[in-house]
């Protein structure tokens, strides 16, 4: 650590240089981002709880919500997805992590059937996902989903942006779809954003509005893939905030993401996934302490070292 002073005319200004490896340095922020929880300026109000929780997880009884049974996925010659098998219970928080070009994108892709697969078995809920048709585009909303970039539509309102799936696909009321919208925006701490544009909004907060459009259709799982990386740092945490909110409140997730502090505060189960493989599954805390594989050991080294 090094500290600097500057003393300027009126104040004398102590600039601290931490320097810490990256997943330290997220570790580090999630610790500051734990006080700022408690700070009632600006950031989602996670304190809040009770009625009238808009978020409603989904009630499977017992059975897993997401099957992933023997799934084989080739782009051409590229064996991207091989024999991959998940299960997700409801509730079930599951942090996908592994390196570039591992197949978590497409992975996630495939259980939303962005990606069609080339043999096994997806089941939501216990259907398998039909291959095409209104049946899938029913399917498909019962699975939100968050990417990197927020794909927010640029020429509508954030609250347009929120209602247009409830009214479009769910055939909801204008009126019952605006106020969900509103109740979600509060939740997730830009209620007061709603009648702006995306380009008038910073980046987690564009985020947020993506999380909150997800969550207008009742999803019963959410998938995240690395939706805070591009990101600029300071608004990283605002985005983990309603993400880790999202797991308390019982919502089913897979989070592709390499922010360890959201993984060991939010997951039940990490998922280390390299070369379209399934290389290990643990709990967060034997994963970044103690993983059993040399693949995950060498990842989360490298990771841990930049
Ligand atoms: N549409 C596509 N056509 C051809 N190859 C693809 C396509 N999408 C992905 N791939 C390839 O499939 C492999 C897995 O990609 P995928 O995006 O799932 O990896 P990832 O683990 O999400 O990587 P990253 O951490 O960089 O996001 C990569 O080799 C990628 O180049
Ligand atoms: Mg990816």
């Amino acid at each position: 650590m090094i500290t600097l002073r500057h003393r300027g005319p009126r104040s004398t200004w102590v600039f601290v240089i931490v320097s810490v490896p990256r997943g330290d340095f997220h570790a580090a922020a999630d610790d500051v981002k734990s006080e700022r929880m408690t700070d009632s300026e600006g950031g989602p109000d996670l304190t809040k709880d009770g009625p009238e929780d808009p978020i409603e997880p989904a009630a499977a009884g017992d059975r897993p919500l997401v099957v992933v049974e023997n799934v084989n996925k080739h782009f051409g010659e590229l064996h991207v997805l091989k024999d991959i098998n998940l299960t997700v219970d409801p509730g079930e928080v599951v942090v996908v992590i592994g390196p570039s070009g591992g197949g978590k994108s497409t992975l996630c892709r495939a259980i939303n059937r962005l990606e069609p697969i080339d043999n096994g078995k997806i089941l939501l809920d216990g259907k398998e996902l039909p291959k095409e048709g209104k049946e899938l585009a029913k399917l498909r909303a019962d699975v939100g989903m968050v990417f990197q970039s927020f794909n927010l539509f640029a020429h509508k309102t954030i609250l347009d942006n929120v209602t247009l799936g409830p009214i479009k696909v769910r055939k909801q009321g204008r009126q019952e779809s605006e106020k969900h919208a509103m109740e979600l925006l509060d939740r997730v701490g830009i209620a007061n954003q709603a009648h702006k544009y995306p380009a008038q909004l910073s980046g987690g907060q564009q985020q947020r509005a993506a999380i909150a459009r997800s969550l207008a259709m009742r999803p019963k799982v959410m998938l995240f893939d690395e939706p805070t990386s591009a990101l600029d740092p300071e608004m990283v945490n605002e985005v983990l905030d309603v993400m880790t909110g999202l797991a308390r409140e019982g919502m089913t997730m897979i989070v592709v993401t390499h922010e360890m502090g959201f993984a060991r505060r939010a997951a039940r189960k990490v998922v280390f996934m390299a070369d379209g493989q399934i290389v290990e599954e643990n709990t967060p805390d034997e994963f970044f302490t103690n993983a059993r594989t040399e693949r995950a050991k060498d990842f989360l080294s490298k990771i841990l070292t930049h």
